[in-house]
């Protein structure tokens, strides 16, 4: 095969009327008599090669014709525009050299269970869901990192192995450390807030871990959180913050995958609407909220809704289906009906969950009692009813983390936040401005039955110059489920750990 250097495909349209070579993964091959059509990835896009049988040597055109999905190869051609080819071009294959051919790829564009694909994420990862769903992670990540970056604020990696509980004593992982109990961190918040004292802005970003047993689509034992601290802060301020970060990582996901966005159905509408100022409602105006009559006829004309879109999903299925019996179909038209069938199976099987859901979440939110903490349905209504992102804010004490200052004006809430965003995908950022007082913290050590020497250096932020401070967590995986519009937040980080799957 000739020497030219690789190409990759994301540039090709830079490229029209060069010879150059591809390296890949056969994405889908079709022969068509004399022409062979191959579909390449080199994960950054896909590329249709054109193999003419007369432009080739009979020896490469017969190894191609029998590779299957995944084989891996290098292809060298001409560059052409080809308005119909995914980036607008194609490649008049010239030569081509197999790496591995592959046969019985396990995955195929018909329909899997999301078990059989997870047991499969290893081989997963390639496919254009998950692929799309990782370059936007990638972006939120840089986005992410940049805002704090381009604001003043210093990274501090905080560590992993902690001596104490963060969140709560219940969800901790305990690890043995030479024989000396410790956890895996839940929060890097506790040590942040000491070098907020030094840097005035810091943010740590990486692992943290929760013993949680819930196995909801939300939770996740492993999630990536980022935490902002910052220094002679307030609540309004804090929002504010709050309000900016995602604001501008929701306008960077939009201008760098809009491609991604659009592939994987997300509402990009929706994600236009989310700039400031987001709504803002106490947790007691939020109590109000789902015990009206209003949010009770919400949520009945929205099961009359869903009632109507899985009869329409059905009737499609049902179409498809019978086209399928009947047979006489094109090829192209038995892969689109192979692509559709588990899409359309998917979405009723989540219509129906909704269905069956509606009637329960609507009694918990009629019976909800002030003092409890927010459940996930009543966070899910409450998203639903606003099409911008919803601040929560001055929950009851009791509902809340050791660390929330108590409001001073009114002793039974604290100055805390919850991010809900838009349209049913609940809590994504959890955060308060932090009690300083050493009295006061004291006694909420002891209130949560909490052994204050495991708190001692934490203490002597608030003896050595204390100041008002707060901060926030913002959970990855949770935000890019809602930017992705992914209803289970596993499909959101490249290897899930679940509270009852581990599957690597
Ligand atoms: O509300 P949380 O528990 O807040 C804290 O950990 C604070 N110490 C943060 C701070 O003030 N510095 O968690 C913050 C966010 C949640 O809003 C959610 O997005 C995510 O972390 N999160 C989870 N994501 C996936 N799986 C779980 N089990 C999660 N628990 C929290």
């Amino acid at each position: 095969m000739t020497e030219t250097a690789r190409t990759m495909i994301a540039r090709l349209s830079e490229c029209v009327g060069q010879t150059v070579t591809l390296s890949g993964w056969v994405y889908h091959n079709r022969a068509s008599g004399k022409v062979l059509f191959v579909v390449l990835r080199d994960g950054t896009g896909l590329c249709q090669c054109v193999f003419e049988k007369a432009a080739v040597s009979e020896e490469i055109f017969e190894a191609v014709k029998r590779l299957g999905q995944e084989s891996s190869l290098a292809v060298t051609g001409l560059v052409r525009a080809e308005p119909r080819s995914p980036g607008g071009v194609e490649l008049a294959v010239t030569d081509a050299a197999v790496i591995c051919p592959t046969a019985d790829y396990p995955i195929t564009p018909k329909d899997h269970g999301v078990e059989f694909l997870m047991r499969n994420r290893h081989l997963h990862l390639r496919s254009r869901k998950p692929w799309c769903t990782m370059r936007i992670r990638h972006t939120v990540i840089d986005a992410i990192r940049r805002f704090f970056n381009d604001n003043g604020f210093t990274l501090i990696d905080t560590p992993i192995f902690t001596a104490a509980a963060g969140e709560g004593e219940q969800t901790l992982f305990a690890v043995d450390y030479f024989g000396q109990p410790m956890y895996l961190t839940q929060t890097g918040q506790l040590y942040l807030e000491s070098a907020a004292m030094s840097f005035g802005k810091v943010y740590c970003f990486g692992p943290t871990f929760r013993a949680e047993k819930s196995k909801t689509r939300r939770h996740l034992t492993e999630f990536w959180m980022v935490e902002p601290e910052v220094a002679f802060i307030d609540l309004p301020e804090l929002l504010e913050l709050a309000e900016n970060c995602i604001s501008s990582l929701v306008a960077r996901v939009l201008k760098d995958n809009r491609r991604e966005l659009e592939e994987l159905g997300a509402d990009i509408a929706g994600l236009e609407n989310i700039t400031p100022p987001f709504v803002r409602l106490t947790y007691t105006e939020a109590a109000e909220i789902l015990t009206s009559e209003r949010t009770q006829r919400f949520l009945a004309e929205q099961l009359e809704q869903f009632k109507t879109q899985k009869a329409a999903l059905e009737a499609e299925l049902a179409q498809i289906e019978a086209a399928d019996k009947k047979g006489g179909l094109k090829k192209w038209q038995q892969e689109k009906n192979a692509r559709r069938i588990p899409e359309l199976r998917s979405e009723i099987a989540e219509l129906e969950t909704k269905i069956q859901n509606n009637p329960k979440h609507a009694e918990l939110a009629a019976g909800f009692q002030w003092g409890k903490d927010l459940g996930g349905s009543d966070e899910t209504i409450i998203s639903l009813m606003h099409d911008k992102p919803v601040f929560v804010t001055h929950y009851p004490r009791q509902a809340k983390a050791f660390y929330m200052k108590t409001d001073r004006s009114n002793p039974k809430v604290v100055e805390n936040l919850d991010l809900l965003a838009p349209q049913g995908f609940g809590e994504i950022i959890g955060g308060s401005i932090r009690e300083d007082d050493y009295d006061a913290l004291l006694a909420r050590i002891h209130e949560e039955g909490y052994n204050p020497d495991d708190y001692a250096w934490y203490l002597d932020l608030r003896k050595y110059g204390s100041v008002p401070h707060g901060g926030f967590g913002l959970g990855v995986e949770r935000t890019v489920a809602w930017l992705t519009g992914q209803r289970h937040i596993r499909h959101c980080i490249a290897f899930p750990r679940l509270m009852d799957k581990v599957y690597f």
